[in-house]
């Protein structure tokens, strides 16, 4: 009897929550904007989730299932309990190679808010270009069928939905003209870059043939403090720093005469709102207009550090960094060398600044520096706890 009681309590406090959580959310998305991002997991769906979470919107994303907690590390400080009131942020499991979990996401948030996502931010792929060379297949569907996925479900679903493309310069490949902007042919040299060659187009047609507001940030390489660590300004940032408190001897790296141009995720975040935010939909090239290469990105982290690092001389396989003990800190392993390599990469951001009056904060120097600050910081726990459990 006692038993019954409590079970209806309980069920009458559950039912109480959920009405409570569909009012909650009811009552926002009537008064804010709703946005979906795929991808929200990754360094610039967290950064974007924040952006539009302070400009008062209702985000949703779409995560994968994991067999661990980890992959929702960069956007834990978001997420709240859906429960709780004031909820902003909501997941979904869904997989960008899987339509109907796409098409369930778009018809929950239906159900939710009684309305469709003003916005949907395309964020979501396999993003290496080096393991794109290892897994082109699964590469190519996440990236390249994985947007045609989402468009055809806005055209389906939402068309009044306003759709951004993640695009990538990586897509002018070995390039035709330098700097490249809107105009430059493309001309790609991977696996991952053949795939967003498609995205790209498939999100043009898509805007010309059904009129939906489909547009193009064409990113150049932007980095921060929640970069994967296998992306090569980390990759050093982490490295050397680690190297630097005894934590790792040195790193194993590729090709150093690469030329990149490095912006900061969070800057480049803001112009992908901006872009939607037009009245017409468009393609825009999004980069800093500095280049610098992999060579200097390591001796920028090296003088934060403080460290004097010094090259042997030799070039290629041969090459080595060397300390101010003499020890080896950086070799090079032909393992990180890619079939096919993007030289160099050089932004024309102009029509961004003329119309979306779009500028970068953040360049070179200062992007170095906040990534080493921010590595060093980490690499310091790391040895604190390692020394503690000595003592133990
Ligand atoms: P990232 O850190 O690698 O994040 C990729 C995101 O995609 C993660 O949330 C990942 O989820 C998700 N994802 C992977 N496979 C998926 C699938 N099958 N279905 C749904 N989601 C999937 O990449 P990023 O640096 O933030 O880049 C964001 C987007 O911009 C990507 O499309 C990238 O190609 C493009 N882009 C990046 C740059 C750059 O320099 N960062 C430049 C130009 C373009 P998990 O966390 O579960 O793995
Ligand atoms: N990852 C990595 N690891 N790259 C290395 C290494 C290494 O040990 N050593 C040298 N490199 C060189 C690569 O060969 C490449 O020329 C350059 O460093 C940059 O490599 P990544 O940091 O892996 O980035 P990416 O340029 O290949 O691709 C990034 O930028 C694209 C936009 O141009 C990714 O974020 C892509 O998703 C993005 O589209």
């Amino acid at each position: 009897m006692e038993k019954e009681f409590l079970k209806s309590i309980f069920e009458l406090i559950l039912f109480k929550q959920t009405i409570f959580k569909n009012l909650h959310l009811l009552t926002s998305a009537m008064e804010k904007k709703t946005a979906l991002i795929t991808g929200i997991t990754g360094q610039d769906g967290s950064y974007l989730a924040e952006l539009l979470l302070n400009k008062g919107y209702l985000v949703y994303g779409l995560v994968r299932r994991s067999s661990t907690e980890a992959t929702t590390e960069r956007i834990d400080h978001l997420l709240k309990d859906v429960h709780e009131s004031g909820a902003r942020i909501f997941r979904h499991y869904a997989d960008l190679t899987d339509t109907d979990s796409i098409i369930s996401s778009l018809m929950k948030i239906k159900e939710e808010t009684k309305k469709l996502p003003d916005e949907i931010y395309n964020l979501g792929a396999q993003s290496h270009v080096r393991i794109s060379f290892d897994t082109p297949i699964d590469t190519s569907d996440i990236v390249g069928l994985g947007a045609l996925r989402m468009l055809r479900a806005i055209k389906l679903i939402c068309p009044e939905t306003k759709f951004y493309q993640a695009s990538s310069s990586e897509m002018f490949g070995d390039v035709i003209e330098t700097p490249q902007s809107e105009k430059t042919p493309f001309n790609p040299l991977s696996p991952y870059a053949c795939a967003k060659v498609f995205a790209f187009n498939i999100t043009k047609m898509y805007r010309n043939a059904y009129g939906i507001h489909a547009s193009n940030g064409i990113l150049f390489n932007h980095e921060s403090e929640r970069r994967g660590v296998n992306f090569v300004t980390r990759k050093i940032t982490r490295g050397l720093a680690r190297i630097s408190l005894g934590l790792q001897d040195k790193i194993f790296l590729g090709n150093l005469e690469s030329e990149r141009d490095w912006g900061h995720s969070k800057d480049f975040v803001n112009a992908m709102w901006l872009i939607l935010q037009q009245d017409k939909p468009d393609d825009y090239v999004i980069g800093t207009g500095e280049k610098h290469s992999v060579r200097e990105f390591l001796e920028e982290t090296a003088k934060c550090l403080g460290m004097n690092i010094n090259s042997n001389g030799e070039k290629g396989v041969n090459e080595k960094y060397i300390d101010e003990n003499g020890k080896v800190i950086v070799e090079i392993d032909p393992h990180f060398f890619r079939p096919l390599e993007v030289k160099t990469l050089l932004a024309n951001p102009e029509k961004a600044k003329k119309i979306l009056g779009w500028e970068p904060k953040i360049k070179f120097k200062e992007l170095a520096q906040l990534m080493t600050e921010h590595d060093f910081k980490l690499a310091e726990t790391e040895a604190y706890l390692k020394n503690r459990k000595r003592s133990w």
